[in-house]
């Protein structure tokens, strides 16, 4: 038997702006919503007006952590100071592990059009935090995509389907689930998520019945226990990020880009990073 996951709380994201300017949605890592452990962040941007983005987010560091920038529309080129270069251009995604730190910059490699997507911080533990960085970086052609007999198609970046479709990212630890659903109307899916998992889904577009409650476009909601996720769309065009992963479970002290066990590794990395010595 299995217990369907129902929707436990629900955020709206907070409107802010990081980077040189870049206007985003704050989903994850607010005053409402300080995480989802093992998900200490997630931002939203979507504008077609370049002001709103043109600016990016030039040269900083982190430390600690994993970001994971999923592209929706638009291209953002990434360039870090050990010569690693690329652009995530739509469906493309960049999983990197900044491990010890990471020096990089994230520009918008368009001066038009949408910009459309996610970047997501994941936690890594302790034994994790001061490794070497590590990239996976795969392109919209390089995703598993499942069709769907409704109609609809399933993006895998990370996680395997209930029909066996797996993403390209391996995570051995938190064993990620990072899924783009798109559903017709009335198009049901359902995915297994791990009972050790927290999960949390957004809906980008349209609107998803979840048990009996409905969730609408620019909601998120932290799902409750169980092992799987219905969704069903109760729109046309739906489109929905579903994210899932097992807790870490250690104490998280945050501290701009890096993010660490304590206050004073945290100072370290400043430390670190204004002495030179962060690499
Ligand atoms: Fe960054």
């Amino acid at each position: 038997m299995t217990i369907e996951r129902q929707i436990m709380h629900r955020v709206k994201g907070m409107p802010t702006s990081d980077g040189a300017g870049v206007n985003l949605t704050r989903l994850i890592g607010t005053p409402y919503l300080d995480m989802v452990d093992p998900f200490l962040m997630l931002d939203f941007f979507s504008s077609d007006i370049p002001d709103q983005y043109i600016a990016g987010f030039p040269s900083h560091p982190h430390r600690g952590f994993q970001t994971v920038t999923y592209m929706l529309a638009g291209r953002i080129r990434h360039k870090d100071s050990m010569g690693n270069e690329g652009v995530i251009e739509q469906h493309g995604v960049q999983w990197m592990s900044a491990g010890r730190g990471v020096i990089h910059e994230e520009m918008p490699e368009q001066e038009e059009g949408l910009m459309q997507g996610f970047q997501l911080w994941v936690n890594l533990p302790a034994k994790d935090k001061m490794s070497a960085p590590n990239y996976q970086e795969f392109a919209a052609e390089e995703l598993a995509e499942e069709q769907l007999d409704n109609g609809g198609l399933v993006r895998v970046v990370s996680g395997t389907t209930a029909a066996g479709t797996q993403g390209p990212v391996k995570q051995l630890d938190i064993e990620p689930i990072y899924m783009d659903i798109s559903l017709p109307q009335a198009g049901q899916f359902t995915q297994p998520v791990n009972h050790t998992a927290n999960a949390f889904v957004f809906i980008i577009n349209g609107a998803i019945s979840i048990g009996n409650k409905l969730l609408n476009q620019g909601e998120l909601a932290i799902l409750g226990a169980g092992d799987r996720v219905n969704l069903l769309a109760s729109k046309p065009d739906t489109r929905v990020l579903l994210v899932a992963g097992n807790p870490i479970g250690e104490p998280v002290a945050k501290g701009g880009p890096f993010v660490m066990n304590t206050r004073e590794e945290v100072h370290q990395a400043f430390a670190d990073f204004q002495t030179g010595n962060f690499l």
